[in-house]
Parts: C-alpha cells; sequence; structure tokens
C-alpha cells in the first residue's frame, strides 16, 4: 500500500463538495474578509471566531476604516479572543496596506507575507481564496492529515520535518480548484481527521492512508517533546471607588500588551500599601476565591482582592482610568479579568 500522490487534491476536493463546509461567512473572495478571518482562526476555534468576526466586520468596515481606527478600539474588538500580538499585527498591516499599496490588499504572495503577523501558510491561504493562486498551506490540520497520511514520525514543529512537510504540501498542490482544496484540507483536519478519534470511516484518503494501515492514528502526528509549563502567582487588585473600577493600560509589549488590567502586588496584605501610595484609602476587603489562566509558557494563578476605596486616586495623567461598572466589559481587557468580572472564572480549590 502506497499513498497515490496523483489522485489526493481530487479525492479532496470531491469530498469537500459534498461533506465540507460551504457557509461559513468568510467563505467570499475578498482579501480583507478573508485575512481578517485567518488571522483569527490562527489560534480560536471557528465557533468562537464568528461572533467576533461579525463584530469586528461591523466596526472596521474596510481596511482603511481599520487603519483610522484608535489602537484602543481595535484592542477592545479583540477583547476576549486571546493572543493579542495578532490584534496589534493585524492594525499595523493595515497601516502598511494603507500606506503601501494604497488601501487595497497585495496579490504578490511576497508582499502579503512581509505584512506584520503573516506568516507562509497564512499569506498562501489568503492567496487561495482570494486569488485562486495555487500555494500550499500547511498549518496544524494540514500537518496532522500529511504525517498521517504519509506516515512521517517526529515532530511536525521540528525544522527538519517541518521542511519535509512543506515539500509534500508543495508536490500535492493542484493546478486547479486551489481554494476548494485549501478548504478541503481545513475541513478535513477538524471534521474528520480529529486530533482524537480520527473518524476514519468518513475520509477520502482513508484507502492508502498509512497511519491507518499501521495502527498509528494515535501516535501521529508525533508530540511535541513536553517541557515542564512554570507556575507564576500574582494577586490582582479590584479597586471599587463606588460604582467605579481602577484600570491601568499595560504598556505596547508583553503579556496583555496595551490592554486595560487590574492593578497586582505581591500578596493581599499589600493592598494597604498599594492604596498609600496611590492617594486612596482602603476602607474594606475581601479575598476573592483563586483561579488558574493558562497561557502557552506558563500558567498563572490569580488571588483577586476585592477592597472598596475612597479618595482621588492615581492622577489621571498616566495609565490610569476608573471605569463604571457597565463600561469595563465594553473596554480592551483580558480573558481572565472578563471571567472574573462576569463570575466565571473556575476556581481552584
Ligand atoms: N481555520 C483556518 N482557516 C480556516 C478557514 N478558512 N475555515 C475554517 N477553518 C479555518
Amino acid at each position: 500500500m502506497k499513498p497515490e500522490f496523483e489522485t489526493f487534491a481530487r479525492r479532496l476536493i470531491a469530498w469537500q463538495q459534498a461533506y465540507g463546509r460551504h457557509d461559513l461567512p468568510w467563505q467570499t473572495n475578498d482579501p480583507y474578509r478573508v485575512w481578517l478571518s485567518e488571522i483569527m482562526l490562527q489560534q480560536t476555534q471557528v465557533a468562537t471566531v464568528i461572533p467576533y468576526y461579525e463584530a469586528f466586520l461591523a466596526r472596521f468596515p474596510t481596511i482603511q476604516a481599520l487603519a483610522d481606527a484608535p489602537a484602543d478600539e481595535v484592542m477592545a474588538a479583540w477583547s476576549g479572543l486571546g493572543y493579542y500580538t495578532r490584534a496589534r499585527n493585524l492594525h499595523r498591516a493595515a497601516k502598511v496596506i494603507v500606506e503601501q499599496h494604497g488601501g487595497l490588499f497585495p496579490q504578490d504572495i511576497d508582499q502579503v507575507q512581509a505584512l506584520p503577523g503573516i506568516g507562509r501558510s497564512t499569506a498562501a491561504a489568503i492567496c487561495a481564496f482570494s486569488f485562486n493562486q495555487s500555494r500550499p498551506i500547511l498549518d496544524g490540520n494540514v500537518k496532522r492529515v500529511l504525517t498521517r497520511w504519509l506516515g512521517i514520525e517526529g515532530f511536525p514543529g521540528e525544522k527538519k520535518i517541518e521542511t519535509r512537510l512543506w515539500d509534500l504540501a508543495d508536490k500535492l498542490v493542484p493546478t486547479s480548484g486551489i481554494a476548494a482544496y485549501t478548504q478541503a484540507q481545513m475541513d478535513l483536519g477538524s471534521l474528520v481527521c480529529t486530533r482524537s478519534k480520527p473518524n476514519c470511516n468518513a475520509c477520502p484518503v482513508a484507502t492508502d492512508c498509512v497511519a491507518l494501515h499501521t495502527g498509528r492514528t494515535t501516535s501521529l502526528p508525533t508530540p511535541k517533546p513536553r517541557k515542564a509549563v512554570p507556575i507564576r502567582h500574582t494577586t490582582m487588585l479590584l479597586l471599587w471607588r463606588e460604582n467605579e473600577l481602577l484600570l491601568q493600560k499595560r504598556p505596547d509589549s508583553g503579556i496583555w500588551g496595551g490592554l486595560w488590567c487590574l492593578p497586582e502586588v505581591e500578596a493581599s496584605l499589600a493592598a494597604g500599601a498599594w492604596c498609600e501610595d496611590h492617594d486612596l484609602e482602603l476602607d474594606s476587603t475581601t479575598c476573592l476565591p483563586e483561579f488558574e489562566h493558562v497561557f502557552t509558557h506558563f500558567r498563572l494563578t490569580i488571588s483577586p482582592v476585592q477592597c472598596e476605596v475612597s479618595g482621588q486616586g492615581p492622577r489621571s495623567a498616566g495609565p490610569w482610568q476608573w471605569f463604571e461598572r457597565e463600561a469595563v466589559l465594553a473596554a480592551g481587557i483580558p480573558q481572565p479579568l472578563r471571567k472574573l468580572l462576569s463570575g466565571r472564572q473556575v476556581m481552584l480549590l
């Protein structure tokens, strides 16, 4: 049994037409819409992306509107999706498109890939969907399909394996039907050739799948060699002055860059000293249950401390602002703060 390269694309396209997704809101050939969806979908699932995508487009209907918008508003529209570098890069790229390409999304793949936040695979997907250019993609879904179908061992994020996969993906690209083929790979990876319990009975390339025929669908793709994830801890102060919460804007770089965050201290006992340093009187404190937020490289445990305060607070010059209770959720705030304020945090025992 040998994988049949010549018919791979044809089988995927036929399968896509019968069983793939045809009603996703970004299935157009408008490069702005395709670009936005591909960036949102880089680290977020389709069902989560759809409402953000619709709201983002309603707020920033064109590349020009996005380029002209204040960074804070772009961050607010992204708030809750996570991986905020994506939003900063999207905004920067919109400005580049306006300044260097007259506001028209470039069609040359090298120019597309030169935009902030667009790697080789995303550039290829955008060019395939928007401009019908035959280019290979290689995202997580495609890596899973190819490593299984061809029985390739080794972590696909490793340079040597990745180079080999790009080479194979390139060989499999069809000369026509690239949009359907590109969507087919994404659909096959997320609907059939899933990470756990793939549905091989429904797969158009099961007949010559090496992993299936050698009992390796569970072990392929080879997982990343795991390092222990460090745990960090922080205490966050919810400083309420009547109906207003004090937030601090983070500098643009680093985690939660550009977002409005709670002030942080070493431990709940430090709340009093913090208030004194910032022209506030601490009237009462209540420690709330600790909860956890997981990042790619570490876990953060957060101990929130609810404080009733009075007084002037930090001078309005600087990165501080009092937000009315109702306005906080509409601001650009990180996911754990959103969860905390809406009571959806998962508490640790
Ligand atoms: N994941 C990445 N791009 C996608 C797309 N265009 N449709 C569905 N899932 C995707």
